[in-house]
Parts: structure tokens; C-alpha cells; sequence
């Protein structure tokens, strides 16, 4: 199987979008300062996750158990990211794209209580070179179809040889059944060029219902069993 560069992927879309001609000034202009950009949020990505790392590293010691389930981490896909400024009308340029686009870099933590997300979002907040950009609150707010998960735009420098960025990166916070609830709804419906009918929602909503019950009996579980006087 042949794998496609960044930059022949870009090329396979513009294709579909602008004229010979255009494409090839657009390569031209663009192609070396996409591929930097694109290093740089990758270094965002390895900073965020490396936050993450230690904050899992001190909290198993402190708590006997790992708040943290799983850290995952993605680039947007240069596909993604022209369809994103196509559907948004918004200039095709590398400035653009830092300038619009929030969730180039992505990271997913996956915590184990509900408490554990608000415990970890704050403990990332906290940091002092750590700014917040947006915070959409989909656990106290769930969307109309039942999504849940905290998301927040942030932040975060990367230091370069000589000198300091600023990037933005994307961190959604979910416990274990908000993350199953959403890759499997986002495998049925999310963007997808298809009309679920109404009955699936129903279903796809009562199924998020039921995971976030869940997660509030864990929760109620998890503080008994705290509370309860470990055996001598
Ligand atoms: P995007 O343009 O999709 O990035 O949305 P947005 O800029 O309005 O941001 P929002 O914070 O609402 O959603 C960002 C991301 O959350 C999406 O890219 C998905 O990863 C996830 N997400 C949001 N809504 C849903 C949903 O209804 N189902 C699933 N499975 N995922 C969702
Ligand atoms: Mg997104």
C-alpha cells in the first residue's frame, strides 16, 4: 500500500477545489510554512501529553490508584483541516488555519470518576503557562443528543531554539462510558452525510442517559467505598 505524504494528501483535495494553476501557486506558497506549522503543534501535542504523564506519574502515588485510564492524541488530517475552512468560508492559508482552527492538535483524557475530570482539567488549568482560551462544559450541559465531555481550548508555549510559541490545542476530558458512548455514536452518525432516523436518536440519547447514570452511581460508589475504615 502506497502512503501518502502530508503534502500530496493537501494536493489530492485542493485538486477537487481550485484550478491546476492555482494548486501549484498554492504548493508553492505554502507547502514549507504548512509543514512547520504542522511541527509545531505536534511539539504542543508532546508538551500537553507530557503534563499528563506527570500528573499520572504523582497522582498514583498519592491516591493508590490512577485517575487517569488513557491519554490519546491526534494531528488533524490536512483532509479535515481544508474541510473545516471550506465549510467555515474561510481563506485557504496557513495563517488562516493557526489563526481559525482550534483543534489542530487534540488530545482525549480519559479519567475514571466524574470527579477525576474536573479534578484533572483544573490541575491542567492551574499550571502557570497554561492559558484558557474556551471551556465548553458538555457534562453539566450535554448536547441535545445526549454528547458529554468537557472540552477546552488552551494554550501552551513550546520553546524553540531561540525562541517561544503559543499554540493551541484542543484537550476533551471524558470518563470510560462518555468515551464509549462517543466513538460509537460518532461510528453511527457524527458528521456522516446521513440522516439517522428520529427512533435512533431516541435510542442513541437514552443510551447516553443511561452512561451518564452510570457514571453518577460510580461516583456515589466510589465516595462510600472511600469512606468506609480501611481493615487493620
Ligand atoms: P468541530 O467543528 O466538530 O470541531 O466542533 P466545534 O468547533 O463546534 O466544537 P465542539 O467543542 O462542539 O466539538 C469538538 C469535538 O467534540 C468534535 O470534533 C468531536 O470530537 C467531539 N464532539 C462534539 N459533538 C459531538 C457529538 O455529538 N458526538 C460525538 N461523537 N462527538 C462529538
Ligand atoms: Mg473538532
Amino acid at each position: 500500500m502506497e502512503i501518502m505524504s502530508d503534502s500530496q494528501k493537501i494536493e489530492q483535495v485542493l485538486l477537487s477545489r481550485l484550478s491546476k494553476s492555482e494548486i501549484k501557486e498554492w504548493i508553492k506558497t505554502y507547502s514549507a510554512p504548512y509543514k512547520e506549522l504542522m511541527a509545531y503543534y505536534r511539539c504542543a501535542i508532546m508538551e500537553i501529553e507530557t503534563k499528563f504523564r506527570v500528573l499520572s506519574e504523582e497522582l498514583s502515588m498519592q491516591y493508590d490508584r490512577n485517575p487517569i485510564e488513557t491519554v490519546k492524541t491526534r494531528l488533524k488530517s490536512p483532509e479535515a483541516i481544508l474541510d473545516k475552512l471550506t465549510r467555515r468560508s474561510l481563506p485557504i492559508t496557513v495563517k488562516s488555519i493557526e489563526e481559525n482552527i482550534n483543534d489542530v492538535a487534540g488530545i482525549r483524557v480519559i479519567g475514571t470518576f466524574l470527579s477525576d475530570i474536573y479534578m484533572l482539567s483544573n490541575a491542567l488549568l492551574k499550571q502557570d503557562d497554561i492559558s484558557l482560551i474556551k471551556k465548553k462544559d458538555y457534562i453539566s450541559e450535554p448536547k441535545e443528543n445526549g454528547y458529554r465531555s468537557l472540552h477546552l481550548i488552551i494554550e501552551t508555549p513550546i520553546f524553540l531554539h531561540n525562541s517561544k510559541k503559543y499554540m493551541k490545542v484542543e484537550v476533551q476530558f471524558r470518563t470510560i462510558s462518555m468515551d464509549w458512548w462517543a466513538s460509537a455514536e460518532h461510528k453511527i452518525r457524527y458528521k456522516k452525510d446521513i440522516v439517522v432516523p428520529d427512533d435512533i436518536d431516541r435510542e442513541l440519547f437514552e443510551c447516553a442517559r443511561l452512561a451518564s447514570e452510570l457514571d453518577m452511581r460510580m461516583e456515589r460508589i466510589q465516595k462510600a467505598a472511600m469512606q468506609r475504615p480501611k481493615p487493620i
